[in-house]
């Protein structure tokens, strides 16, 4: 263990999920120090970078990819890891280094390695509707579609997602497709483009959009990280856990990291606003600054995630899970050679189609995506996520052995939340019973029963929210409108923790867009 101290000008970023911390390195100065390479980390590091700061980037992890350290390549191809095949990724949590590469310190799921839950996840790669930020108060003043538009261009030009990976522009593996868009235009649904029509999030469904660019898994690892790493100015380090925050008074002046791996311990910073969390903290052997310094922030309250129902179908389609085994021992010979002309299935990722629908109650607009992907034998398997509008807000904490626990659950807490999903699962589950539907429902038409077997969407955020209110006078903000942690000078916070609200798809795409807005909003600071 050892002392880091930063520049007095210097800006600490924490990019941890839903984490939070900050720091520097030897006795070199940086102006911004980031903490944790997840999507959030890099991007705002590569565009520090960009703008001629000296900026330390520091990971607990490893790095996936062979560009980034990792040895494991595939059989068949000494370029890749088996993480960067798109058409692995169904697969990925039976793959060698999933182990590896997840926390082992959070409830529900999160990854520690570099590239964060991009490097495991699943792909889908949504692009907000401007609904999302716009249609109450959630996001506030500042942070509205129209000032955040400019982030997302930036990001959809270097990593844009795309619904046709295959480079000779053919789609692979389809009877799903052919089976849902029949099944779909029967009960009135429209087919949409889900990247060039964002908008379109009520009775839609979509090819899948994937976190896919030139047919291996994209990402801010690929598409951001390799231009920072061309700056002298950018340093990464790697296996590098950041324990706390070093401050004195509001000023941050350092960082305490831990450079051996394998242990796990926790920083606390972003957290440490609730006094009862600073405690269990410090009971843990974490040092806490005196306490006339602590920050009673309301870190961890108003938690977020997306709940997930699941339904399995059978149908008469053609299709099934790929044999992962064959194409990672290499005799899968017919879609390898295929993937040496960058085409294929495995160009693909897990899911076949998506769907977005919303229904209203009281008022208020819940939004649903359904992401659709093959089981074995002709069985098709919804996950049906409840995404935007939905009410019901949990506690996220840490536990006395520094792991983040869940005091409250976020899902399904509200009267209103259950009474719109039954609906809409209700509604879905008839269309699908209607004969010549060409679906007949495996999993039990009890709406009740399905509705309490909800598993995580691992969408989390809102753990310290962005917004006026500042939390040390009574109100639900942690960070202020420049992602600024409240009462201090120089800590910001710019992941997936901030956002006060859920998107209406998956999250990652959201997560990117806005760590290019807070960018250029610290780097007006500074
Ligand atoms: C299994 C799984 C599947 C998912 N599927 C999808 C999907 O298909 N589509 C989608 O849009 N989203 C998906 N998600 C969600 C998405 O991946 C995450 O929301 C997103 O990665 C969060 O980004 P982040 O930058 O906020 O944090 P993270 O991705 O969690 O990154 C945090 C980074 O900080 C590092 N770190 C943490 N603590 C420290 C410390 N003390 N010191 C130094 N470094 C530290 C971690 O190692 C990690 O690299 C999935 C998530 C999981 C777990
Ligand atoms: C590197 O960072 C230093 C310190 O901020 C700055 O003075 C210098 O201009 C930067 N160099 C480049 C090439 O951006
Ligand atoms: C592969 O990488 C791991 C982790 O970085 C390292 O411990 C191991 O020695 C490497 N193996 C080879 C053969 O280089
Ligand atoms: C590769 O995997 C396939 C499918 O599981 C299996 O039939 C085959 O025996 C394996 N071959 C080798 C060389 O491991
Ligand atoms: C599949 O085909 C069989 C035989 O034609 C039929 O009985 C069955 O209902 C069909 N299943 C679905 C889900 O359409
Ligand atoms: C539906 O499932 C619930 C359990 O979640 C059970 O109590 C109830 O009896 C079931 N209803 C029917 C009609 O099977």
């Amino acid at each position: 263990m050892r002392f880091l101290q930063v520049g007095c000008k210097a800006a600490l970023v924490a990019a941890i999920g839903s984490l939070a911390s900050a720091s520097s390195f030897k006795n070199h100065y940086y102006d911004y120090i980031v903490v944790g390479g997840g999507p959030a980390g890099i991007i705002t590091a590569e565009r520090f970078v960009e703008a001629g700061k000296k900026v330390l980037l520091l990971e607990r992890g490893v790095g996936p990819t062979v560009a980034t350290g990792a040895n494991e390549t595939l059989t068949w191809n000494k370029d890749l890891t088996a993480i960067d095949l798109p058409g692995l990724s169904a697969d990925v949590g039976s793959l060698p280094v999933w182990d590896e590469y997840m926390c082992t310190d959070t409830e529900g799921m999160a990854a520690c390695v570099l590239g964060g839950g991009v490097t495991v996840n699943y792909m889908v790669f949504v692009h907000p509707p401007e609904h999302d930020f716009d249609d109450n108060n959630n996001w506030p003043e500042g942070w509205k579609w129209k000032d955040l538009k400019p982030a997302a261009e930036r990001l959809y030009q270097r990593n844009p997602g795309t619904t046709l990976p295959s480079a000779d522009g053919k789609r692979y593996d389809q009877g799903l497709y052919s089976v849902l868009s029949k099944f779909f235009s029967t009960v009135g649904w429209k087919s949409v483009d889900m990247i060039s029509e964002p908008n379109e999030k009520h009775k839609v469904y979509s090819y899948p959009s994937w976190n896919i660019k030139d047919q291996k898994r994209a990402g801010p690892v690929r598409t951001y990280l390799p231009l920072a790493e061309k700056k002298d100015n950018f340093s990464l380090q790697l296996g590098t856990k950041v324990i706390r925050v070093v401050r004195s008074g509001s000023h941050i002046t350092g960082v305490e990291v831990q450079t051996s791996s394998g242990e796990t311990e926790i920083i606390t910073l972003a957290r440490d606003g609730r006094v009862k969390q600073i405690e269990t903290a410090k009971d843990s052997g974490i040092k806490v600054p005196p306490k006339k310094q602590w920050l009673d922030l309301p870190v961890g309250l108003g938690f977020r995630d997306h709940p997930i129902f699941t339904l399995k179908v059978q149908t008469n389609g053609s299709f099934g899970i790929p044999d992962y085994d064959a194409i990672v021992n290499g005799t899968d010979r017919k879609d390898i050679s295929l993937y040496g002309k960058n085409s294929g299935l495995l160009t693909q990722g897990k899911h076949r189609a998506i769907f977005f629908s919303s229904n209203e109650l009281n008022g208020q607009t819940r939004y649903y995506q359904g992401s659709c992907a093959p089981a074995d034998g002709s069985v098709l398997e919804i996950k049906t996520y409840l995404t935007h509008g939905a009410t019901s807000t949990g506690v996220l904490g840490l536990d006395s052995n520094q792991k983040t626990v869940f005091e409250e659950s976020p899902y399904m807490q509200t009267a209103d939340d259950k009474k719109a999903a039954a609906a809409f699962v209700k509604e879905l589950i008839s269309d699908i019973s209607t004969p010549g539907s060409g679906l007949e429902l495996i999993t039990k038409p009890n709406v009740t029963a399905i509705l309490n077997t909800i598993s995580s969407g691992n969408h989390y955020t809102t753990s310290a929210k962005l917004g006026t209110d500042d939390g040390r006078k009574g109100g639900s903000s942690v960070v202020d409108l420049n992602t600024k942690v409240y009462g201090t000078d120089n800590l910001y916070v710019v992941d997936g923790s901030i956002h006060p609200d859920l998107p209406t798809g998956n999250i990652q795409t959201t997560i990117m867009v806005i760590a290019e807005a807070a960018a250029a909003r610290i780097l007006a600071q500074h």
